[in-house]
């Protein structure tokens, strides 16, 4: 199905709501080249936003102008209506916006709940927390645990394992869960399946519909056309450092999507 003439239109059901993150004509360049020529952005509540472009699109450094990862040049940013002026990635986590960045921000020698808590470790009560800085390492487990399961993670029972003797697919689960367990307003997943076998994707997958219906927004890019189109309610089309179109996959078929991509159908 083809609609040329509604590339830039957003789907009547989002537009009744007001957008959790919105970025403005953002700007950012690299010396003499252009990473991103004014690119705006709306993310929904429960929504999946995919963003896809062909390499040397823009599609990372949106996403790192929106973590906090690169400042860009012009532009604004606001989540929740309000302006945020991101200065490092540790910025846009404690404002509620959490990443998983393509090379997996996990650590291997730690175990599934120590992962979750990393950086945010829980101190035993009394004077054992406070004073010998001693972990709950059982309640951060029972704590754990408790996330997995209303995520719907099921192939990880036990969360004592170390995460190296995960597969690919847990792994990514594991950082996934670690985005969604903080109350976080925004999950980023910057090509969460591009490294994992047809199982593990489809885990991911089903995850991050999971996240959209605990009623957390996801932005995802992904180079994969099925995944695109199986879990995402919008697509943000990068080309040269521009959003060409923002299409859904609804009024656009896998083929369109391309096209406009690679610059062969215009919007
Ligand atoms: N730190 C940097 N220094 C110089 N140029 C950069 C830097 N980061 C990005 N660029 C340039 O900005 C443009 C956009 O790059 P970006 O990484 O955002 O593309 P992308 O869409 O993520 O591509 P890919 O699919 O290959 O990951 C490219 O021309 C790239 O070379
Ligand atoms: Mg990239």
């Amino acid at each position: 199905m083809t609609n040329t003439t509604n590339l830039n239109s957003t789907p009547t059901t989002t537009h009744t709501r007001e957008p959790i993150l919105k970025a403005t004509n953002l700007v950012k360049t690299f010396g003499k080249v252009v990473g991103l020529d004014g690119v705006s952005l709306e993310l929904f509540p429960g929504e999946v936003l995919a963003i896809i472009g062909d390499n040397g699109a823009g599609k990372s450094t949106l996403i790192k102008c929106l973590t906090g990862a690169e400042i860009p040049d012009e532009g604004r940013i606001e989540l929740d209506g309000k302006p945020v002026h991101f200065k490092r990635p540790q910025d846009a986590r404690s404002a509620g916006i959490e990443t998983v960045y393509q090379n997996l921000a996990v650590s291997p020698a730690l175990d599934v709940a120590a992962n979750l808590f990393l950086g945010r470790e829980e101190r035993r009560k009394g004077i054992l927390g406070s004073v010998f800085r001693v972990v709950d390492t059982k309640g951060m487990r029972k704590k754990a645990k408790a996330e997995l399961l209303e995520l719907g993670i099921s192939t990880l029972q036990d969360v004592t394992v170390p995460v190296e003797n995960l597969s690919g697919g847990q792994r990514q689960a594991v950082a996934v869960a670690r985005a969604a367990a903080f109350g976080s307003k925004v999950v980023v997943l910057d090509e969460p399946t591009a490294a994992l076998g047809v199982r593990e994707s489809k885990q991911v997958l089903e995850l991050v519909k999971n996240l959209r219906d605990k009623g957390i927004p996801v932005i995802l890019i992904s180079h994969n056309m099925p995944h695109v189109f199986e879990v995402a309610d919008r697509i943000h089309i990068q080309r040269l450092g521009k959003c060409a179109a923002t299409i859904t996959p609804q009024s656009h078929s896998m083929t369109d999507a391309v096209a406009i991509m690679t610059g062969a159908q215009t919007a």
